[in-house]
């Protein structure tokens, strides 16, 4: 793997208020082609549960979220669907063709999720979501429009993480990182050759997403992955706003995470020092690297 690890640059002028995005989870067009059940969704239906990609999870799709798919692909967000990458506890993502033929990664949440519990406790206290998280369908299409709203955010902050593209119910399209041949590795799978920079670019990317009101709340090794010399950081389904009430606690979390891989890589960081600049708004870039001035030892 290459090593240049080298920090993105944030949008220019502007800030964050404390103003956020509408969640909307009433009924979709998804919803309703699902119920108008036409012969072309129908076609479009049987097509996809008789793809090879799909064949194991046909039973756990429902037919809104087909209904999702169908509106993404006649919307020109999605060609053509690849094979699956990954299959988590609430969510599958698939490589996919998207528009004007770049790769695209779709990830699509599983409405009878089993941790819907976990989620709610994302959710409630989220000022986002004020009056949802009550039936496990709104819940669900709350949580994957949060994680388009919050790729969103990071984005324009300066945190390199996928582009969101769209996002339909509990489908999200997003850039896929890596190429369809050549798949991105987690942090976790590769040999980093030069974890001090690697570590200077997490942390930056912390502190910026920090200051843009947000805290991932499951940052670790497993939800970083690098590709060709960038280090990316997915999964943000479950960040939070710095208003949260247990976000704090997430945030010391994540940073424990981060520290203990990056200790463990031989890099001179620990929790304390790491929640420090994330959470300054102007941190010394050598203050705890090259012996310390703000850590005691
Ligand atoms: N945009 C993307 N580009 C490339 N690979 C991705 C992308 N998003 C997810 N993946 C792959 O899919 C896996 C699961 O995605 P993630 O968002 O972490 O979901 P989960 O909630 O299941 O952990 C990741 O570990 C990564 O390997
Ligand atoms: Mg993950």
């Amino acid at each position: 793997m290459t090593d240049e690890f080298g920090l993105v640059d944030p949008e220019a002028g502007e800030g964050f208020g404390d103003e956020w995005e509408e969640i909307d989870v009433s009924d979709t067009e998804a919803d309703r082609i699902a119920r108008r059940r036409d012969r072309e969704f129908d076609e479009f239906r049987k097509r996809i549960k008789d793809a090879d990609q799909f064949k194991v999870e046909q039973s756990v799709f429902d037919d809104a979220t087909f209904a999702a798919i169908y509106k993404l692909v006649q919307d020109g967000h999605i060609e053509a669907f690849g094979g699956p990458i990954s299959t988590g506890k609430e969510a599958n993502v698939y490589e996919a063709l998207g528009d004007e033929g770049r790769d695209v990664a779709v990830k699509i949440y599983r409405i009878n999720a089993s941790n819907f519990r976990h989620m709610r406790d994302y959710l409630e206290g989220d000022p986002r979501f004020e009056g949802i998280a009550s039936d496990k369908k709104e819940v669900v299409l709350a949580w994957t429009q949060k994680e388009f709203a919050n790729l969103d955010r990071a984005r324009r902050a300066g945190v390199r993480v996928p582009e969101p593209v769209a996002v339909e119910r509990n489908v999200l399209v997003m850039e896929l990182v890596g190429l369809v041949e050549e798949r991105a590795r987690r942090l976790t799978e590769v040999r980093v050759e030069n974890p001090e920079t690697a570590h200077e670019v997490v942390r930056e990317y912390m502190r910026r997403l920090h200051g843009a009101g947000l805290v991932h709340g499951d940052l670790s090794e497993y939800n970083m992955i690098v590709h060709d010399g960038e280090l990316v950081i997915i999964d943000l389904g479950q960040a939070v706003t710095v208003h949260h009430p247990n976000a704090d606690e997430f945030l010391r979390r994540d940073c424990t995470n981060v520290a203990n891989f990056f200790s463990r890589q031989g890099v001179d960081v620990t929790d304390d020092t790491l929640y420090e600049y994330v959470t300054d708004a102007e941190p010394d870039p050598e203050a705890d690297l090259d012996g310390s001035e703000k850590s005691e030892r």
